[in-house]
């Protein structure tokens, strides 16, 4: 989704702020631009490109910029047209002031419609646009007086970076509802709305929150309110690695961080499983003993991958704690007339803490009195600073936009809540030993596995030509059925479609035939007899199998036509096993098909629009 990136300082902005908008580059986009406060003598100057990054640096190869203040922006499109002239920064009829925007402003036409009575000429079909003729029409005094007299009179949703050469050693940024951080440098100053834009300078940073903004010049910054009331902010360091955010010898992040995950798993696990006893430590949650033996509900809420961990977390929840779980699409909840009380836990999944859905969803729940629990992978995201308590996944950035690694973390992370609500309940010393014990071994699981990919790339030989795939699993693996399926379709482009494996004969089975590759996941678990039972119904009909089976299985040999083995588990922690092949398969499909795996096309990584 759209990103910004801004630079003051003593150095050349323009270099930085490209490679700053690269490192957004993962999270999707479909144009870009940048401005700057041209030190020949130039005023403040744009230049924009439809498409990659690539692109804006060929503009500015062909019309170079000096200075070093400037901000930079890549464009999701949501209000008109992919192209140049609705890429940011945007700039005012005289061309003083220039803006760079992520979110929606809501009562846009109403504005744009008065202030194009007042004079004002638009040359775009944004809504971003008429922020920049606001603040001209305001403009008073100085660039933060005017942007604060602006913002009064907007309704949306904003992350904004504003640069004018009227106030030229200047960048105000504002936030609501959009992430936005400021980054402290040796005496200079960014701003990002994700710390992958700036880790390369600095890993101090300040978070802005929702009706904050701030001011930066070349000698220091400050926070304040829209009445200009000082605020007074902390510091936090990111923790993050450059290395983590580069792919490292691979071809792709989506494969880099595929092969991570046995490190990721243990990163989600460590300091918080303790084997002997059969429960799990977990600091943030905010919860007292009382308050969770209190709850008598729990609702998880989520989008896209994350919802399909909800689903396993919620099997687990029910089967091993005994309390009663439902699982909403955030962006539904939020819409509805849920039951929730004071004794509701509302467990929010969010790889980024910043799914616009899924925040709304969580405030929602905690408008209605429900406690809130994040499990939020990205440090200091918007999730994690308004939850009621969390736990963070530890996964690492997730830079591939099909999520991988964030979605094993998460079903250890529910596995590790199972534990810790299952044995303040019913579960016994020895079920949970059973299940931590389990949990130890996945690392390991996972990397036996993944020792095995080219198993997987031969598989995939065979069907990137496929135009439909169908994946089918029971219990615990419907929903890796869905995960699986949803992999495909986001890098592949090939229709897939996930669903319980004995569903299949109430209207899928119209689908089969020999063109129809079917995957079943299909672990020895408590109901492999009854998948078996659909394999022959898939094979019958002509179709081609892949089964992903667990080692201890009979070979399915003369049923099926591609086996692919996963080590033995217990029954709820087959999911993160059985993902791994088909995060592979999904990867190497499309890598087949030359498909840009990191940044499939119309997707972005964080969705933070409604
Ligand atoms: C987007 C991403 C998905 C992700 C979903 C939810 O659609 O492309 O990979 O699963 O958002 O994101 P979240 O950060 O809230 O987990």
């Amino acid at each position: 989704m759209c990103g910004i990136v801004g630079y003051i300082g003593p150095r050349t902005a323009g270099s930085m702020l490209i490679e700053g908008l690269k490192r957004l580059e993962y999270r999707g986009y479909d144009s870009a631009g940048v401005a700057m406060m041209d030190d020949n003598g130039g005023g403040l100057q744009t230049r924009k490109a439809k498409g990659k990054i690539a692109m804006l640096e060929n503009a500015l190869v062909a019309s170079p910029l000096d200075g070093n203040v400037g901000i930079a922006h890549t464009r999701w499109a949501t209000h008109g047209q992919p192209n140049e002239c609705n890429a940011h920064p945007h700039t005012d009829c005289k061309g003083e002031i220039a803006l760079v925007h992520n979110g929606i402003i809501e009562n846009y036409s109403a504005l744009r419609k008065k202030l194009q009575s007042e004079g004002h000429t638009f040359v775009s079909e944004t809504d971003t646009e008429v922020l920049a003729h606001l603040i001209e029409a305001v403009y008073d005094d100085t660039l933060e007086d005017a942007v604060m007299d602006a913002l009064r009179l907007v309704e949306g949703t904003y992350g904004i970076a504003v640069v004018s050469s009227k106030d030229p050693n200047k960048i105000v940024a504002a936030r609501k509802g959009s992430p936005l951080l400021i980054g402290l440098g040796d005496g200079e100053y960014f701003v990002a709305s994700d710390v992958a834009a700036i880790l390369q300078h600095t890993r101090q940073v300040v978070y802005l929150d929702d009706g904050e903004m701030a001011v930066l010049t070349r000698d220091g910054y400050h926070v304040n309110d829209l009445n200009a009331v000082r605020i007074k902010k902390g510091v936090s360091r990111i923790d993050w690695d450059l290395d983590q955010i580069e792919k490292g010898g691979f071809d792709h992040f989506m494969l880099k961080e595929i092969f991570e995950q046995p490190q990721t798993i243990e990163n989600t696990m460590r300091g918080r499983l303790v084997e002997s006893e059969g429960f799990s430590k977990l600091g943030g949650l905010n919860l007292s003993k009382e308050e969770l033996q209190h709850i008598d509900r729990v609702i998880i809420t989520a989008c896209g991958t994350s919802w399909h961990s909800a689903l396993i977390g919620a099997m687990m929840i029910e089967e091993h704690a005994r309390i009663p779980v439902s699982v909403e699409y955030a962006s539904e909840f939020r819409y509805r007339n849920p039951i929730v009380t004071e004794r509701t836990l509302c467990i929010v999944i969010s790889q980024s803490g910043e799914t616009a859905d899924t925040l709304a969803a969580m405030r929602e729940a905690k408008r209605r009195g429900a406690k809130t629990l994040g499990l939020v992978n990205v440090v200091g995201s918007t999730i994690a600073r308004e939850d009621d308590g969390g736990i963070y996944l530890h996964a690492g950035p997730e830079i591939g936009v099909a999520s991988t690694k964030a979605f094993t973390s998460q079903v250890v992370a529910l596995a590790l809540l199972t534990l810790k609500l299952g044995r303040l309940r019913d579960m016994s010393v020895v079920k949970g030993r059973e299940v931590a014990q389990a949990m130890m071994k996945l690392p390991e699981q996972v990397q036996e596995i993944l020792d095995r990919a080219s198993e997987i790339e031969k598989i995939a030989d065979e069907f990137d030509h496929a135009t439909n795939f169908l994946y089918l699993g029971r219990g615990f693996n419907f929903p890796v059925a869905l995960e699986g399926a949803l992999k495909l379709k986001e890098i592949s482009y090939i229709h897939a479609e996930g669903y319980p494996a004995a569903e299949m004969k109430h209207g899928p089975i119209a689908l089969i035939d020999e063109s129809m590759p079917v995957v079943f996941i299909a672990p020895h678990d408590s109901v492999f007899d009854k998948v078996v039972s659909n394999v022959q119904e898939v094979k019958a009909r002509g179709g081609r199998v892949i089964a992903i089976l667990s080692e201890e299985e009979p070979s399915l040999e003369g049923k099926v036509d591609f086996e692919f083995r996963i080590p033995k588990t217990i029954d709820m922690l087959y999911p993160v096993l059985a993902a791994i092949p088909l995060q592979l398969l999904a990867y190497y499909i499309a890598n087949k098909r030359g498909l840009n795996v990191d940044q499939p096309r119309n997707l972005a990584k964080s969705v933070t629009v409604e």
